[in-house]
């Protein structure tokens, strides 16, 4: 035994939504950690930003990343950084991206300022790219280790084929720890193009949420097309479609998984364009 921490518990604990039931969760801080967690049938768990998980729990492993797979060294690289760029040190899977956005705003190193106020974790936020129209993780990634169970690589973003919300790394490949590649700027420069960026989520609301529901298809807002579709304020037990912005659904106190996937599908049968998920369903 590596000596992980393993507790059985709430996994709704864990989720913005404020749903999900049971699961075994394995703190791995380390990658020998981590290796054991997952010799059984495993899940990886980031910030639980986008997740929708069943009240009943998952049967599988719930990893989590944390002690030095949680850790970031921003200190620049001298064989990688080239005026303006800086290449950072290792920044772990599991630190919360939105302390990161600050730090590096204060540093003055500029490239992942576009993603403020998305409130993942940097592996999870890598591993869909998530983003806003300001900018996006792949922006400023120079290295990424990934992990499975067949063992561990490094590569770049030339090697993933990435675009909107999706890095092209598959399904519980573990994003461990990233390089960032960052240009040096002046911390109010940096600052003003955050509050910028900021300002586009004024309208979203401020409750219990997964985020958007779904993706933009096409580059046309489903937050557009589902509040077109005269759903805004729609509700099915303690779940409710936003009526601030009709691509976000809240937990009202006390929702259930199945109160979500009923919204969920009545958005289906209603919008008349096809629509990807954005969120992830456990199971
Ligand atoms: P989780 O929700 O924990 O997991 C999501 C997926 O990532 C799962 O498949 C999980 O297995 C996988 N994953 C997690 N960690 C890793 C890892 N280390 N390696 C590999 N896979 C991993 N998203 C945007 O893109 N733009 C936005 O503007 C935005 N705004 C949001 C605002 C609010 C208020 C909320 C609640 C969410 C918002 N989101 C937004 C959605 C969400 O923050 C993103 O989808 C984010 O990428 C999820 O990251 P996470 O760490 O929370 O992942
Ligand atoms: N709109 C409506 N009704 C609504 C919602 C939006 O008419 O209910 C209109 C707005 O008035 C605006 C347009 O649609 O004219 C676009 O809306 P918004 O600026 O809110 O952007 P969005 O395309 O709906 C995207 C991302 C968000 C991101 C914002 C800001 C997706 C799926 N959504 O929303 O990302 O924060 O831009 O950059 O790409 C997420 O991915 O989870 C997420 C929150």
């Amino acid at each position: 035994r590596t000596g992980a921490r393993v507790e059985r518990l709430p996994l709704s604990r864990f989720t913005t939504l404020g749903v999900g039931g049971e699961a075994e969760v394995w703190f791995a801080e380390t990658h020998e950690q981590l290796r054991e967690a997952m010799e059984q049938p495993y899940r990886i768990l980031g910030g639980g930003s986008n997740l929708v998980i069943a009240d009943e729990g998952v049967p599988e492993r719930v990893i989590r990343l944390s002690g030095a797979l949680a850790e970031r060294d921003l200190t620049p690289d001298p064989h990688l950084s080239e005026d303006p760029w800086v290449v950072t040190g290792w920044v772990g899977g599991g630190v919360p991206l939105p302390g990161l956005i600050r730090q590096l705003q204060k540093l003055g190193l500029s490239g992942l300022e576009g993603t403020v106020g998305i409130p993942a974790q940097v592996g999870g936020a890598v591993w869909m790219n998530a983003g806003t129209r300001y900018g996006e993780m792949f922006d400023g990634l120079h290295t990424l280790e990934i992990v499975t169970p067949e063992g561990t690589r490094q590569v770049t973003p030339d090697d993933l084929n990435w675009g909107y919300r999706d890095s092209g790394i598959p399904r519980n490949h573990i994003v461990t720890r990233v390089r960032l590649k960052l240009r040096r700027a002046a911390p109010e420069e940096v600052l003003a193009k955050m509050d910028f960026a900021d300002q586009a989520r004024k309208g979203q609301p401020k409750m219990k949420t997964p985020g958007c529901a779904f993706k933009n298809p096409g580059g046309v807002s489903a937050g557009k097309l589902i509040d077109e579709a005269g759903l805004k304020g729609s509700r099915v037990g303690n779940a409710l479609i936003a009526p601030e912005h009709a691509n976000f659904i809240v937990n009202l106190g006390g929702a259930t998984a199945a109160d979500v996937h009923a919204l969920l599908g009545l958005i289906r049968d209603r919008v008349p364009v096809p629509m990807e998920l954005e969120y992830e369903l456990w199971p």
